[in-house]
């Protein structure tokens, strides 16, 4: 029997090049050997922006054609919108006894989100919500709701995965037997830098460079890309290792023209400008068949409503299997 994957996304913005080079390929590798549930996390997102419904809504339709993009095939994967299967808030509510407030508090995870959006919760998270401060208990339900074994996640999820685990094993204690402790899967490159020598591509810090960007927007972000600072006239040899340029010819260009660049930028042999116009090309030579791939979708939308009804529609069947066994367990099967 094949093991089943559940793992989700939160619908409020593009996908990057973070996104595909982390999450994305680790979905697309694993789409041919399990069974794949791919939830679009309205519900979760909407924790953090419940006071901008239209952000959310748009964004679920985005993030769609984004995966299907990167070559998530629907026959393969079920996309579907958590919003659509009230088994997950049902069975968050019977977890919600199971967690204390003091340990949601203490999650690495939540503490930072709340750090990060002082607007929101206050300078000291004086104004969590109840509903952000549970949202990795709705997140445990996301996953044990369709038998999640296997979560491929960044290691920025790993905190709310061993919440998972653990309410998996309270409940399993206090009911018997019944739910499966999840494993998280981290993709090979968790995270990759930005253009502008930042430790990470985020939406936040204003450095992604986005799967839908066209070609104006592709150049004013490579034309700005951090190089060796020690290089200062065209033809100083240089480092390679410190330039973000080079960096992302690595991630985008082929063996060969790596070699060059890097044998050329050490020598002395290879302006910056010039560096920066080929990543340009190879940085659209990659975005080719991806924004390909999504034209028809945009060109398509009812086949994206299919998709995320046909995926909604299964993932519902396995919820509600889940869930028939959860209240049974719980006595609660009147
Ligand atoms: N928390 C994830 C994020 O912020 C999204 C998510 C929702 C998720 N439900 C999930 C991830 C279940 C893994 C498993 O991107």
């Amino acid at each position: 029997m094949r093991k089943t994957i559940l793992t989700g996304l939160r619908p409020t913005g593009n996908l990057h090049l973070g996104h595909l080079f982390g999450a994305g390929q680790n979905y697309v590798r694993l789409q041919d050997d399990y069974e794949f549930y791919l939830e679009i996390a309205d519900v979760q997102a909407l924790t953090d922006n419940f006071d901008n419904p239209e952000k959310v809504r748009k964004n679920v339709y985005e993030i769609t054609k984004d995966l299907l993009a990167i070559g998530l095939d629907p026959e393969k994967v079920n996309f579907f919108i958590q919003s659509k299967i009230p088994e997950i808030a049902e069975l968050t509510v019977y977890y919600s006894n199971l967690v204390t407030v003091a340990r949601l508090q203490r999650n690495p995870t939540v503490k930072t989100e709340i750090s990060q959006k002082k607007e929101l919760f206050g300078n000291s998270g004086e104004s969590i919500t109840y509903g952000f401060l549970g949202y990795p208990v709705s997140q445990a339900a996301d996953i044990t709701a369709f038998d999640g074994e296997v979560v491929p996640v960044g290691d920025d999820q790993l905190p709310l995965l061993e919440q998972c685990r653990e309410i998996v094993r309270k409940f399993n204690s206090i009911y018997g037997d019944t739910l499966k402790e999840p494993e998280a899967v981290l993709s090979k490159n968790t995270r990759i830098k930005g253009l502008d020598g930042n430790e990470k591509m985020g939406k936040s810090l204003g450095n992604a460079v986005y799967l839908v960007d066209d070609e104006e927007t592709i150049k004013k972000k490579v034309m700005g890309a951090v190089t060796d600072p020690e290089k200062i006239k065209k033809d100083d040899p240089a480092n390679p290792d410190v330039c973000m340029v080079y960096y992302y010819h690595k991630l985008v260009n082929n063996e060969e023209n790596i070699n060059t660049i890097c044998s050329e930028c050490k020598k002395g042999s290879r302006g910056c400008v010039q560096c920066k116009k080929e990543l340009i090309e190879a940085m659209k030579d990659f975005l080719r068949p991806i924004q390909e791939r999504r034209k028809f979708y945009e060109e398509n939308p009812e086949e994206v409503d299919k998709i995320l009804q046909k995926g909604t529609e299964a993932a519902r069947s396995k919820a509600i299997e889940q869930m028939a066994k959860v209240r049974k367990a719980m006595k609660i099967d009147y």
